[in-house]
């Protein structure tokens, strides 16, 4: 575990070791799919993001916690092109700093936004088929829609229901499911679990972990219950007013409990 000098806790206070681990170029770790370095962000005269730099692995799960109004959805929106930055922000090695959300999600990167942001008077299958529109493919899409299926069959089963009279669970499931459908490299997902029973929370991070090894689909997520989120992803890192205050991997955050807590504000 790391944490990036110059930031409160940095010294070694709590014990961690002082190995740093900041991202850097080149960096022989294989962490090279996403390559995040010196991001800055925010919306107009609001800065949010100072300086954030991370990489993930191709087909690995990355957790970004951290508390509330630290920048975790800025981040995202930034990886995604919903909010302009500055910084290097790098897929398989292709810049994607700087380009439109379209062309962004062409180049194989989802977002399933906090708060979902399904169609709510379409239905479910409406829906999947909306996070096809750029394809043209009509029988990969009819063999990714029953791939959704496959894995959430509780959508199989309302196909035709309006999406706005499912579940919040359900929801997500849509919400997830119609990421897939642009069969994404790069999945960003913004706090999964808001507002879900424990229990379809743990049902749902199931699910997003066979679709990684399944499908081999990198995944970084933000949320909140830091504790379900280290369960499934290999790398974590908290944020803090905009930037990391602490990486490592998910094995390591865990087990130093007491630090993690301090930077998040609740237990994990
Ligand atoms: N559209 C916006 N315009 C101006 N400021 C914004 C906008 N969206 C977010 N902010 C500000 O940016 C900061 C970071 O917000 P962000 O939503 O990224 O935090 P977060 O870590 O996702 O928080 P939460 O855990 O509550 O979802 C906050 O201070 C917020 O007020
Ligand atoms: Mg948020």
């Amino acid at each position: 575990m790391s944490e990036p000098e110059g930031v409160p806790g940095a010294s070694g206070e709590h014990g961690v070791s002082e190995e740093r681990q900041v991202p850097r170029a080149g960096g022989g770790d294989g962490r090279d799919f996403l390559v995040v370095e010196d991001l800055h962000a925010g919306y107009g005269a609001v800065r949010v993001l100072h300086g954030v730099s991370l990489r993930v692995g191709e087909g690995e799960i990355c957790a970004i916690l951290g508390p509330n109004g630290a920048g975790k959805t800025t981040l995202l929106r930034a990886l995604c092109g919903m909010v302009r930055g500055h910084g290097s922000v790098r897929l398989a090695g292709t810049p994607l700093s700087g380009r439109a959300p379209d062309a962004v999600a062409r180049r194989g990167v989802a977002h399933v936004p906090e708060g979902r942001g399904t169609f709510v008077p379409l239905t479910v299958e409406e829906n999947l088929r909306l996070g096809a529109y750029a394809r043209r493919d009509r029988a990969g899409i009819q063999a990714d829609l029953d791939r959704v299926y496959g894995h959430f069959p509780v959508l199989k089963e309302r196909v035709k229901q309006a999406a706005g009279s499912l579940s919040g669970g359900e929801q997500q499931m849509l919400a997830i499911g119609r990421a897939l459908m642009s069969r994404p490299r790069l999945l960003l997902l913004d706090e999964p679990s808001l507002g879900l029973a424990p229990m379809v929370t743990r049902e749902l991070f199931g699910i997003v972990r066979s679709i990684n090894q399944e499908e081999r689909t990198t995944v970084v997520v933000v949320e909140q219950n830091a504790h379900l989120a280290l369960d499934i992803a290999a790398q974590a890192h908290v944020l803090e007013s905009g930037r990391i205050v602490l990486s490592g991997s998910a094995d390591e955050i865990k087990a130093d409990e007491q630090v993690a807590q301090s930077y998040l504000g609740y237990r994990i």
